[in-house]
């Protein structure tokens, strides 16, 4: 089993990301932190709260109870830009969750991937699929930690795509500061971009099949998933849900669900116009030594089959 800790601002592919992680049998879900991106902190911590609520508190894979932390309302240094274009006002919108009945952890985001990190006796493998704010923090609080990370498998970036503006992907965008800390850490880094999540749809039809599924957990996720995926029809022309990610968690779980290239990424921070652009180094001309593994292809029928069998296993489960 893989053990990580997935650190994610929910929204509806985060939901999904952390419905994947939950219920596969290869991922040890050592907790849950969150983070403002998608929507305001409150607002992604409240969301957190009632996936984990809806799914039954419990990783399947260990039984385990999986812990929630709430992490960073701001980013390092600029203010927060939020997305209600794509996730709504709650950055939940599109179906009722049950209220929660999760609470946090009394330690934050931070102390808790550094805790987390530190007392355990094999590497854990991060899945930030939000802003990188807390990622960033906790290394700079406690540079050590590092040598606990196996690797850090992210959502975002993008080589030839973009959606926040024409040069960034949103994650990256609303922290670049604590991108450029996390790609510069020298840790191993997988960049799971919009290049690839873009492609990994849940079209209509699939999650109208899936709402007929009428199971505990597929009866919440279909409209949520039709939500998102009107709201990306309208505002990029996809036609379906891009189940950004969870394609991070599916790499994770089966790591030939992409196609990657080892090439340098740097980050834009100083300028206002390209903020946040992942700057991949294709050709090798900048001569930097490479950094990232960047997925470039998806195996979008491995990543459903994975995505939906979560469901399925939820829905079996939560009967
Ligand atoms: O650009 C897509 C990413 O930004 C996804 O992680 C989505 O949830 C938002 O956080
Ligand atoms: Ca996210």
């Amino acid at each position: 089993m893989k053990k990580i800790i997935l650190d994610c601002d929910p929204g509806h592919d985060d939901m999904m990301a952390i419905m994947l992680a939950a219920s596969n049998p290869e991922i040890d879900l050592l907790g849950v932190t969150t983070v403002a991106g998608n929507q305001t902190g409150a607002k992604t911590f409240e969301n957190a709260r009632k996936i984990l609520t809806l799914i039954g508190k419990k990783d399947l894979a260990t039984g385990k109870e999986i812990p929630l932390a709430r992490g960073a309302d701001v980013p390092l240094f600029k203010p927060l830009t939020v997305a209600p274009q794509i996730h709504g006002s709650s950055g939940l919108d599109g179906a009722e969750l049950p209220a929660p009945d999760v609470d946090a952890l009394e330690i934050d985001a931070v102390d808790f991937i550094i805790k987390t990190l530190n007392e355990s006796n094999e590497k854990i493998t991060l899945v930030p699929t939000g802003p990188l704010t807390n990622i960033a923090m906790a290394f700079l609080k406690a540079p050590a930690i590092k040598n606990k990370v196996k690797e850090i498998v992210l959502m975002g970036g993008a080589v030839y795509d973009s959606n926040i503006t024409p040069a960034a992907e949103f994650n990256i965008y609303v922290d670049p500061e604590a991108a450029k800390i996390v790609f510069d850490s020298g840790l191993p880094v997988t960049m799971i971009g919009l290049d690839v999540t873009n492609k990994s749809l849940m079209t209509f039809p699939v999650i109208e099949d899936m709402i007929g599924w009428n199971g505990p957990a597929s009866k919440i996720v279909g409209p949520l998933m039709k939500f998102f995926a009107q709201a990306n029809k309208d505002n990029f022309g996809i036609d379906g849900a891009p189940v950004h990610d969870a394609l991070a968690v599916a790499r994770v779980i089966d790591p030939s669900v992409v196609e990657c290239e080892f090439l340098n990424v740097d980050i834009e921070t100083a300028s206002e116009l390209t903020r946040g652009q992942t700057l991949a180094d294709l050709y090798k001309v900048t001569g930097k030594e490479p950094n990232v593994d960047v997925a470039l292809k998806v195996n979008v029928d491995r990543f459903l089959e994975l995505l939906l069998g979560a469901i399925r296993t939820l829905d079996e489960k939560l009967k």
